[in-house]
Parts: structure tokens; sequence; C-alpha cells
């Protein structure tokens, strides 16, 4: 063997001559770096994410579902003051759940008062009573992307047209005569589209998902989840469900709290103002946003869906529209949960629910600065 080697080398040598093994040398020495480097990158991962773990065997097992996040533990930098309206909404909105006497909030008056009024109000749900976890999901879909709406309705979406089991609606703005002439023939067809009389863009977006809470408290009481996705995301339906019975096995204050998805714990508002998520200061004076689920995908129960529906005419809006919910949880004192089964990209990806099928104007999850993981996030948490 040594005898081989020997010979190799010394052919190498006659080939190459020195300065040509040198080089060799130098090549295999970068390699190697390369290699290290790549390996360190993983650990870097590994350590950020080391308590998935909780996730993956509960996953296995199929116990109830992990309700910790990737960051158990931590609390976040979420200081929004009195962000306006300054005062109670938490309890007013379980005072108003629980009927009790709202005297004490007689001068306290909605600062977002419904504005618009509906093109379309889709078919109003009718799930087969027998089905134990009924399921709303509510697509947010611009106005133009009747594609997406189509690819929706014949692939993942097409089982459930009935909408018996899970009910599918989009949600769309008001947008040009001749782009409506799509839309009327999609909702008298398949009357699953919900459209308000604003104008349908993309910093619009925070009247869409206003318009969904509303919808789906008003013409879908009985749904028992509602789920709020992307035009440009396909469901794993499968999972979905095995992920909802996990869910419903949990205590009842967790589901009466449910507001889970892909955590962005320490996002900050753009503030270069050519970006297409600018928010002036005026608009949002803080550093951070609370913590927020990505838009892409998130889900609630029908109670934390009610929460919110009633906390929002009192919540300044902001335009970008999951950041917002963020601020309305943090108003609430809901804690949004993160969950692996909605991060459709990174390690983890082949767990999740959802899948993003390509570029819609609605693609948000990957936006840059935003994603869990970047290195300012330390600066967000207390105590860390
Ligand atoms: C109104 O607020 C006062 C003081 O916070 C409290 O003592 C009282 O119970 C409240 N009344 C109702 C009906 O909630
Ligand atoms: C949002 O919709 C309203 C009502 O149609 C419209 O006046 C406004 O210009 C829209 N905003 C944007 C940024 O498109
Ligand atoms: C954007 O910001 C730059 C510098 O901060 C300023 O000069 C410019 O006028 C701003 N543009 C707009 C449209 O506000």
């Amino acid at each position: 063997m040594s005898l081989r080697f020997g010979r190799y080398i010394c052919c190498a040598y006659r080939r190459l001559g020195i300065v040509g093994i040198y080089f060799t040398c130098v090549y295999f020495l970068i390699v190697y770096l390369l290699l290290i480097s790549i390996d360190n990158t993983l650990h870097i991962d590994v350590e950020t994410t080391r308590n998935i773990p909780i996730q993956t065997t509960a996953l296995a097992t199929s116990t109830p579902m992990p309700v910790t996040t990737i960051f158990p533990s931590k609390t976040y930098y979420m200081e929004i003051g009195d962000y306006p309206l300054a005062f109670d909404i938490k309890s007013f909105v379980e005072d108003t759940i629980q009927e009790h006497d709202l005297t004490n909030y007689s001068d306290i008056a909605p600062i977002n008062p419904r504005q618009f009024t509906y093109v379309y109000r889709a078919r109003k749900c009718r799930f087969d009573p027998k089905v134990k976890h009924k399921l709303l999901i509510l697509v947010k879909s611009a106005a133009g992307n009747r594609d997406w709406r189509r690819k929706i309705r014949k692939t993942w979406g097409a089982e459930y047209s009935d909408g018996k089991t899970i009910k599918i609606v989009f949600l769309l703005a008001a947008t040009e005569e001749e782009t409506q002439v799509f839309v009327d023939y999609e909702a008298r067809k398949f009357r699953d589209i919900v459209q308000e009389n604003f104008l349908d863009s993309y910093r619009n977006n925070t009247y869409k998902t206003i318009m969904g809470y509303n919808w789906a408290m008003e013409f879908c009481p009985t749904a028992s989840y509602v789920l709020f996705i992307d035009d440009d995301i396909r469901v794993n339906v499968d999972k979905l469900t095995t992920h909802i019975d996990d869910i419903s096995r949990q205590p009842q204050q967790i589901i009466d709290n449910l507001y889970i998805g892909l955590l962005i714990p320490c996002g900050e508002p753009y503030r270069d103002n050519i970006s297409k998520w600018y928010i002036s200061y005026d608009e949002y004076p803080h550093e951070f946003w609370p913590p927020y689920l990505a838009g892409g995908a998130f889900l609630m129960s029908h109670m934390s869906a009610l929460k919110f529906q009633l906390a929002i005419p009192y919540v300044t809006l902001v335009s970008i529209d999951d950041s917002y919910l963020g601020i309305v949880a943090k108003k609430l004192g809901i804690r949004p949960i993160d969950s692996l089964m909605y991060h459709s990209s990174g390690v983890y990806a082949s767990l999740s629910i959802f899948q993003h099928q390509g570029k819609s104007s609605y693609k948000r999850i990957d936006r840059d600065g935003d994603t869990p993981f970047t290195s300012h996030t330390k600066l967000c948490f207390i105590g860390t």
C-alpha cells in the first residue's frame, strides 16, 4: 500500500513538478477550509434551534401538539407603550364576550370603525355537523391572481368545494373593471369570493385581513378553527388535520388564545422609504414590532379570532397586516406560538404543512431581515 502511495507521489512529482504539487496542496487546503466553514454554519443552526427535538418527538408519537416554541423561555422586547387606543383592551374584549356590563367602557369609541361594504360575500359556511374540527381557510388573494385561485381549486382545495369539512374562501378587494369581470365570473360560479370595496393593493392588506375576521365571525360562526394563508401556499391537508387534532387536545386556555404560525420574534419596521414595507415613524413609532406570525400561514381558534375581531376596531392600524396582528395580540395578552409546521423553508421545511408554490405578490415569509434567526435578534430579548 505504502509502496503504491510512494509511486503515486513520484508520478505526481514527475507530471506536475514541485509547483504543481504546491498548487494541488493549496487547492485541497481551500476545499478543507470551505468544508469546515459549512460545517460551522450547520452547527450554528443546530445551536439556535436546539429546542426543536421537543417538537419532533411530539410529532412522532402524536402526543398533544408541542406548544412550546423555538424560543420557549425567552421574553421578547415588545414595548408598545400606550399604542393607541390606550385602554385595557383585553378586559374589554373578555367582558364583551362574557356579556358583562360594559358601562366602564362607555366613553371609549372605536378608532377604526368599519368603513367598507361587501361586493361579494361568498356562500355561508354549512359544515357537516358530524365533522369534529370545522376548519375555515381564508386565502388572501390579489384580485388579479385568478390563476393562483384556480390552482387551489384544482389541486389541494378540490376535495373541499362542497365546504362540508373544510371551507375555503378567497379574500379580495376592489379592482379595475377588466379584472373585476373575472372576479364576477368566479364569484358567481364558485361562490367562494369575499370582496369589499376598498382598493386592492399591497398597502391595503390590513383591511383585507380585517375583512377576513369580520366575514368569519358573521358568515362562518360555526368554524372551530380559522386558517389564514396567502394564495401561493399549498396546504398539505393531511398534515394540517393531524396538527389540528393535536391542538384540540390542548388545554382550553391555549385553544382559546390560539395564534400559531411562523414566529417573527423581533421584526423591525422598514424605515427605508423606498421599501415596499416602508413604515414611517408617524405610522409606528417603536423600533421593534411585538412578536408576530408571518402572514403566509397562521392558525387561530374560533375564540381567538373573535377576540381579534373585537379588538381590531380599537387598535390603530399599520399597513403591514401581519405585524399589525402582533400589535393586536399584544394588546389582548395573547402570545404568538411558533411551530415548525409553519416553517416552509429552512432546515425543517419537510415538516411544514405549507409550501410556497412560487412567487405571488403575497410572498412574505422569507423577506430579508425578518427571519427568526437574524443576528439582531438578541437585541430584543430581555435578560439573555
Ligand atoms: C368598573 O371599574 C371599576 C374600577 O376599576 C371596578 O371596580 C368595577 O367593578 C367595574 N365595573 C364593571 C361593571 O366592570
Ligand atoms: C386603500 O383603499 C382605499 C379605499 O379604496 C383607497 O382610498 C386607498 O388609496 C387605498 N390605499 C392604497 C395604499 O392603495
Ligand atoms: C426618502 O428619504 C430620503 C432621505 O432620508 C429623502 O431625501 C427623500 O425625500 C425621501 N423620499 C420620500 C418619497 O419621502
